[in-house]
């Protein structure tokens, strides 16, 4: 038996040296360690080993399974350094795609939005989505009483605090500490608890504009939203105002503006304009007699959803890839 490990020993050992690749290797262990293998093969010679012999065939059995296996494990260690071992590299296949972001659709409404009115020269202001009533209503001459402050169509918060239900907040907070004149816009988040469905959700977005001047008309209020519907929804967008009321504008309108929903010229109400009220300006210490002022807000959701074909604003917070991939 001990001639036998000799044997196995000494074939193992010089055919892994020609051992050349992975594959091989594997051959040559399945061939030598196996379950059927050479090795396993001397183990039921044991038993006719006399029996003082035993502990030292035994102990010669071990090392030469140690030595192969060690033999094994340098082998694979040095193959797999070396480049004919690893599998070979084919450079003419497509590489594995990266996943690219974007930016979402809202933002790239934001964008272009913002984008017309700064080359119309206004700056863009922000204000905090965490306001207090003062600021949402009050100044904004929106009394105690009015029925926009039911808490059942706004965010309280503890104190007199609450989320924005609009961004006519930031006109507020621009001329408390900017004085005339004013050219501002204003996008951001809003919230309101409605209950969601494919036209109403709980947080949308809004454009606001601000105009101070010494002498500002409706023309001037028409004209650059004339100007803007050109711009951004193409030439032969227009522009129509409906009488409406909102308690900072006197006089108010609605706003429709005109755009191509699914090849087709339409008109779609997308938010609320007029002449800044003498009540704000008083509120926030402009002269009256001296300034005048327009105001406008847009629905940002609204624009988005019409000019790409959206039909359920809550696939557009789902934050569902596949559908923002699209845009
Ligand atoms: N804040 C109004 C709303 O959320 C929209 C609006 C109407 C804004 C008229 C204005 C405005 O600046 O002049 O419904």
């Amino acid at each position: 038996m001990l001639a036998t490990l000799e044997k196995l020993q000494e074939d193992a050992i010089r055919e892994i040296g020609s051992v050349q690749s992975v594959d091989a290797l594997e051959s040559w262990r399945v061939v030598y360690l196996g379950s059927k293998g050479r090795l396993k093969g001397v183990m039921p010679l044991m038993k006719d080993v006399a029996g003082k012999d035993k502990p030292q065939v035994g102990k010669r059995l071990n090392e030469v399974k140690t030595a192969l296996e060690s033999a094994f494990d340098s082998r694979k260690s040095e193959l797999s350094g070396s480049s004919a071992a690893r599998a070979p590299i084919d450079v003419t296949e497509p590489g594995e795609e990266v996943a690219t972001g974007r930016r979402h659709i809202i933002t790239k409404t934001i964008d272009g939005i913002t984008e017309v009115f700064s080359r119309m020269g206004f700056s863009v202001a922000y204000g905090p989505e965490v306001e207090d009533e003062y600021h949402n209503f009050n100044a904004l001459n929106i009394p105690d009483n009015h029925p926009a402050r039911d808490p059942i169509d706004n965010f309280f918060m503890d104190g007199d605090r609450m989320l924005r239900s609009q961004t006519s907040t930031v006109q507020i907070r621009v001329m408390e500490t900017t004085p005339p004149p004013i050219k501002i816009i204003a996008v951001g988040r809003v919230y309101r608890p409605d209950t969601h469905d494919a036209t109403h959700f709980s947080m949308f977005h809004q454009c606001e504009g601000l105009l101070v001047a010494p002498k500002v008309s409706m023309v001037d209020l028409k004209t650059t939203l004339f100007q803007f519907a050109k711009s951004y929804f193409g030439d032969k967008a227009e522009v129509r105002f409906r009488p409406s009321f909102f308690p900072f504008t006197e006089p108010s309108a609605e706003v429709d503006m005109k755009m191509k929903i699914k090849g087709k010229w339409q008109w779609v109400e997308i938010g609320g304009c007029g002449l800044v009220d003498p009540n704000v300006f008083e509120q926030v210490g402009y002269d009256n007699d001296k300034w005048q002022g327009y105001a406008f807000g847009l629905g940002i959701e609204r624009v988005a959803m019409l000019k790409y074909g959206i039909q359920d604003i809550r696939w557009l917070f789902e934050n569902d890839a596949r559908f923002l991939r699209q845009f």
